[in-house]
Parts: C-alpha cells; sequence; structure tokens
C-alpha cells in the first residue's frame, strides 16, 4: 500500500520579535496578562518578507532536509488565509521561486488555523491514489497584516511563520496514517477578515473593516471541545491508546487550550509539544513550524507516532496521525 512519507521538514520566521514588552509601549497591556492568559512571550513579524518570500524559505529548507530537487516535485498545496495576492495562488509564486518544474500542479487552501493539515490531507490523498509521487505541503501566514495593531484584544495573540514537508510516495507502514478535516460554516463570524478590496461604484454600504476580529471567549470554549474530539478521532482510528502517542503537535494558539487538552488525554507534558512561546500564533504556520522544530532538536525518532490537531476560523478543525 501507498503511504505519503515525510522525507523533510523546514521552517522559516521573519527576524524582527516583537516582545510582551514591545506590545506594553504600543497598547494597554502587560507582559503578566499576556503570558498568563495565552503563555505567549513573543512573536516574529514580517518587516521585507511577505508571505510567498516565508512560504518558499521554508519550503527550500524542506527540501533540503529531504535530499529532494524542487525538479522532483509533482504537487504544492499552500495552506493560508493572507495569501500574497488574490491571485495567483501563493502556491504558484512558491513554484516559480523554487524552480518547481512546468506542468506540477499548485494551488491554496482556504482554512485559516487548519490550512496545513487540510492541506497534508489533500496531498496524502493525491500521493495514495498513485497520481503524485512528491508533494510539497506548506502552511504559511502573515497575520501582522490584518491585524489592528490598536487592538489590544487580538494584537497580543498572533504572530508571522511559515513551514513545510515533502511528502514521499513510499510502501510500508511508516508515513501519514489518518487524516480527518472538518468545519461548521454556522460559525463563522466566532473568527474571520474580511476582504479589503475598494467599494466598487455601485455599492451603497459601508467599506467592512480589514481586521481580524474574534470572539475570543467563545472560540475559546469550543477550540477546548473541538481538539479534544478531534485527537480521540485519530486515536480510534488507528487504535492508538495515550501511550502509544509519541508526541502530540497541537495547534499553538493559547497554552490553557493546549493544557486542557493534553489533560482530557491523560497526556504527560513531555509529549506535547509547545513553542508559541516565541512565535505565538501563526495560523497554518503554527503545526508545521513546530513541527520541523521538534525534528531538528531531535525529539522525533524513528518510528514515533505523531499526532497533529487544529482548530480554526471557519470554523474549522482537523487532525493527523503519522508514523515516522
Ligand atoms: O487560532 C484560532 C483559535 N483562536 C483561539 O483559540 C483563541 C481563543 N481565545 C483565547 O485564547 C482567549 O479567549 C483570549 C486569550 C483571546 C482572551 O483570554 P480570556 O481569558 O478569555 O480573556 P477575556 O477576553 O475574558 O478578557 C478578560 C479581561 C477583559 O477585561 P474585563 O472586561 O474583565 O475588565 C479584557 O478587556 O482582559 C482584558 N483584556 C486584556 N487585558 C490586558 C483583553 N485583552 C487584553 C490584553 N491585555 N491584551
Amino acid at each position: 500500500m501507498l503511504r505519503a512519507r515525510i522525507v523533510g521538514t523546514g521552517s522559516y520566521v521573519p527576524e524582527k520579535v516583537l516582545t510582551n514588552q514591545d506590545l506594553e509601549a504600543m497598547v494597554e497591556t502587560s507582559d503578566t496578562w499576556i503570558s498568563t492568559r495565552t503563555g505567549i512571550r513573543e512573536r516574529r513579524v514580517c518587516v521585507t518578507d511577505t508571505t510567498a518570500d516565508m512560504a518558499s524559505k521554508a519550503a527550500k529548507n524542506a527540501l533540503k532536509a529531504a535530499g529532494v530537487s524542487p525538479k522532483d516535485i509533482d504537487l504544492i498545496v499552500v495552506g493560508t488565509v493572507t495569501p500574497e495576492m488574490a491571485f495567483p495562488a501563493t502556491a504558484c509564486l512558491v513554484q516559480s521561486d523554487l524552480g518547481v518544474r512546468s506542468g506540477a500542479a499548485a494551488f491554496d487552501v482556504s482554512a485559516a488555523c487548519s490550512g496545513f493539515l487540510y492541506a497534508l490531507d489533500i496531498a496524502n490523498k493525491y500521493i495514495k491514489s498513485g497520481e503524485v509521487k512528491k508533494a510539497l505541503v506548506i502552511g504559511v501566514d502573515r497575520f501582522s497584516k490584518i491585524i489592528d495593531w490598536k487592538d489590544r484584544a487580538t494584537c497580543v495573540l498572533f504572530g508571522d511563520g511559515a513551514g513545510a514537508v515533502v511528502l514521499s510516495a513510499e510502501k510500508g507502514s511508516k508515513g501519514v496514517l489518518s487524516c480527518h478535516i472538518h468545519s461548521d460554516g454556522k460559525h463563522w463570524d466566532m473568527l474571520y477578515a474580511q476582504n479589503s478590496c475598494p467599494q466598487t461604484p455601485f455599492e451603497d454600504k459601508e467599506q467592512a473593516s480589514p481586521f481580524l476580529k474574534m470572539n475570543g471567549n467563545e472560540t475559546f470554549k469550543i477550540a477546548v471541545r473541538t481538539m479534544g474530539n478531534a485527537i480521540t478521532e485519530a486515536m480510534e482510528t488507528n487504535g492508538l491508546t495515550a501511550d502509544n502517542i509519541s508526541l502530540l503537535i497541537p495547534h499553538q494558539a493559547n497554552l490553557r487550550i493546549i493544557n486542557a487538552t493534553r489533560d482530557r488525554l491523560k497526556l504527560t507534558d513531555d509529549k506535547v509539544y509547545t513553542n508559541l512561546d516565541r512565535y505565538g500564533n501563526t495560523s497554518a504556520g503554527s503545526i508545521p513550524l513546530a513541527l520541523d522544530e521538534a525534528v531538528r532538536t531531535g525529539k522525533i525518532k524513528d518510528g514515533d507516532v505523531i499526532v497533529f490537531v487544529s482548530f480554526g476560523g471557519g470554523l474549522t478543525w482537523a487532525s493527523a496521525a503519522v508514523k515516522w
């Protein structure tokens, strides 16, 4: 049976660090409030990098780690809700930046913080069908562009970043074991950002705000419940118990959500990877950025079972289980 094996990971964050102390000078907030309510201490923000720059740099690092040439990539799927342009897809810009061959397929997926797992699910299905041999799956977001930097309720939460994996079709037991993707559009207004296109001369309504809006409390409650259910779905599909999970890599939105999920699943702290203290919530970038760090710091070994779980605007949620 063909499986999509992760043969290389990469990530990229912009150089500029914005600390909680920096934010104290911008809005009425405090390091204590931010770190105790969210676990975040600093985040990265783009100065010169764009969404496509971050995606290409993460993808280059993943290709290098995999020892795979861009010429061998058949498919690029990018999860993002802050694309470089309305069109073409950020994936096409990455294709051009990396020199991926003409004729490969490249497209974006809009699933907010679940964007990477949605992209992984799609690429996994193409690989299992035999149509694609090697794929690049990227999660990237540049929320600094859609944040109201005067709104303390949201500006302290997010950061910019990207992560990528190279998938290769291989026979055997290693690779993606399962992916589950879900959404519930009736809760779209919990977390959203409207398009910031200018008004046409034919419209008579007010120009929409381009900034991200979030109902933090409600999103928090749904996130705790939904992430736990999503992990349970991955565990039941693969006959896993908490003991069989080597590492859980959750979406990095809030340490309190992650800890509540950890406790519900009865996982020990060492089995849950977090890096939101340094990057905040990077939306679709969050899971692949954490995965790349875990790989590069030796936290993942051959044969380990890794579970990913996400939750975000849509509302969307997703899980995946991978044998390393
Ligand atoms: O990635 C997609 C999914 N997103 C999420 O999962 C985010 C989920 N939500 C959360 O993480 C949390 O709800 C937040 C971190 C956004 C907020 O934490 P909270 O414990 O739910 O705080 P709150 O919204 O209930 O606000 C408590 C107080 C309020 O003041 P009053 O009304 O009690 O006087 C806020 O005005 O904290 C105030 N507040 C702040 N104070 C200092 C809100 N933001 C700030 C701030 N600094 N940055």
